[in-house]
């Protein structure tokens, strides 16, 4: 008799986004002529850059002559690529990172979801609340949890992300082997400083604990103070992983493209005691369960680091940026507490009301999709996270709408 891996049954409903997609067909279905405006899952709405569209086309070309085929890539991606992401992202700010750490892959989500597999069923986790749902779910796929109670599952350690602390999680006062960090965050927006990544490395030495860091929003941060990767810290290299994403920064939610780094002096611990690489795992867990990233998309991706690319991907996060300033600007002016929207492109608000009954309210009075804060934590159950992904248009259309819904 085939057996279901036990743990899916711990899992609530469905996947958060699964959820609202749901919510909304059946408004749709109700409502076909509504003009609904989607600030919910966080996709992009702007055409691909053009310098990365003719990098696409030059690249199917290629593919399209025998004496310039190409077969089976690397599968930690092709030199091209992992060079001018080790210069451009990291050594341009002076964050030591080589071509050879640096993973690439089909998406941010993707690799956050597979790392936990490296390490033991028994580590303990902590993850901040509110917070990506992936963390989670992939934790307790896993088995590292027990069952969920109250919203919350047994055995993983949560850390609160609350207006008193700026959303911003604290160190842990009890025993944690990982942590997942996302600056800027996904889904309150908030970023951390210098200071407080400086903090959690040190904490991470000295606990001989593993970071996440999910900089998949990287590309949003203006404010020149603001870390851009947790390589800046001095002492990271041997505490933290960090992924970085092309979807939101050149558009390439559809078209699939991110990286993760692992460095060379990044150690887990066997059960003896003995230090292991985690550069030589994770090397053998890609190399095993992946092939690659298309060459024509991996040749999209380096046209980013291009003067052009470079150029238009800054206009292009500025345009989202201009939407998360209105939006915020928005809502302050409806008298709700927002934090997000300066160097993110999501917007955290205080409803003061059930989230749930904010994004009902929204979608029936106003046809806009937010997502309900609860859907990330017990944290959340009084926020709805708005997104900027989506055209200058439609985001002016979806506040004048919001402002009618709540006056
Ligand atoms: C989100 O809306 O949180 C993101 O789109 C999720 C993702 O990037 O996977």
């Amino acid at each position: 008799m085939i057996r279901i891996n036990p743990h899916y049954q711990k899992l609530q409903a469905s996947y958060l986004f699964a959820d609202i997609a749901q919510r909304v067909r059946a408004f749709q279905q109700r409502r076909p002529d509504a003009g609904l405006i989607r600030l919910g899952i966080g996709d992009v709405t702007e055409p691909l850059p053009p310098a990365c569209v003719a990098a696409l086309h030059a690249a199917v070309d290629e593919l399209a002559q025998a004496d310039t085929f190409r077969g089976y890539g690397p599968e930690q991606g092709y030199d091209f690529l992992r060079e001018a992401i080790a210069r451009h992202d990291f050594q341009a700010r002076g964050a030591q990172i080589d071509a050879d750490e640096v993973f690439v892959s089909d998406g941010a989500k993707c690799d956050v979801g597979n790392i936990q597999e490296i390490f033991a069923t028994d580590i303990r986790v902590a993850i901040p609340d509110p917070v990506y749902p992936v963390y989670v779910d992939t934790n307790v796929m896993a088995g590292r949890t027990g069952a969920a109670v109250q919203g919350r599952y047994q055995g993983l350690v949560y850390l609160p992300c609350t207006a008193a602390n700026g959303y911003v999680p604290q160190l842990p006062d009890q025993p944690v082997d990982l942590i997942y960090l996302c600056s800027p965050n996904n889904p309150t927006g908030a970023t951390m400083t210098r200071a407080q990544l400086q903090a959690w490395v040190d904490w991470a030495r000295a606990a001989k604990a593993l970071i996440l860091f999910d900089a998949a929003y990287e590309a949003f941060i203006r404010d020149d103070g603001l870390p851009h990767s947790i390589y800046e810290i001095p002492g990271a290299r041997e505490v933290a992983i960090e992924m970085r994403s092309y979807s939101k920064t050149a558009g390439f939610t559809g078209l699939r493209c991110a990286y993760t780094v692992v460095p060379r002096d990044c150690m887990a611990w066997c059960d003896t005691g003995e230090p292991v690489a985690l550069h030589g795992l994770w090397t053998r867990r890609h190399t095993t369960k992946f092939n690659g990233v298309s060459y024509p998309v991996q040749r999209a991706a380096e046209a980013v680091y291009s003067p052009e690319g470079r150029q238009q991907t800054r206009a292009l996060t500025d345009g989202y940026l201009r939407n998360a300033q209105a939006i915020r600007a928005g809502f302050q002016a409806l008298g709700l507490p927002c934090t997000g929207g300066d160097n993110s492109p999501y917007i955290w608000v205080d409803t003061g009301r059930d989230a749930w009954a904010f994004f009902d309210l929204l979608l029936d009075k106003a046809a806009v999709v937010c997502t309900p804060g609860a859907g990330f934590g017990r944290c959340g159950q009084r926020h709805v996270r708005i997104s900027a992904f989506n055209s200058q248009a439609n985001v002016e259309a979806a506040m004048q709408r919001i402002a009618r819904a709540l006056a």
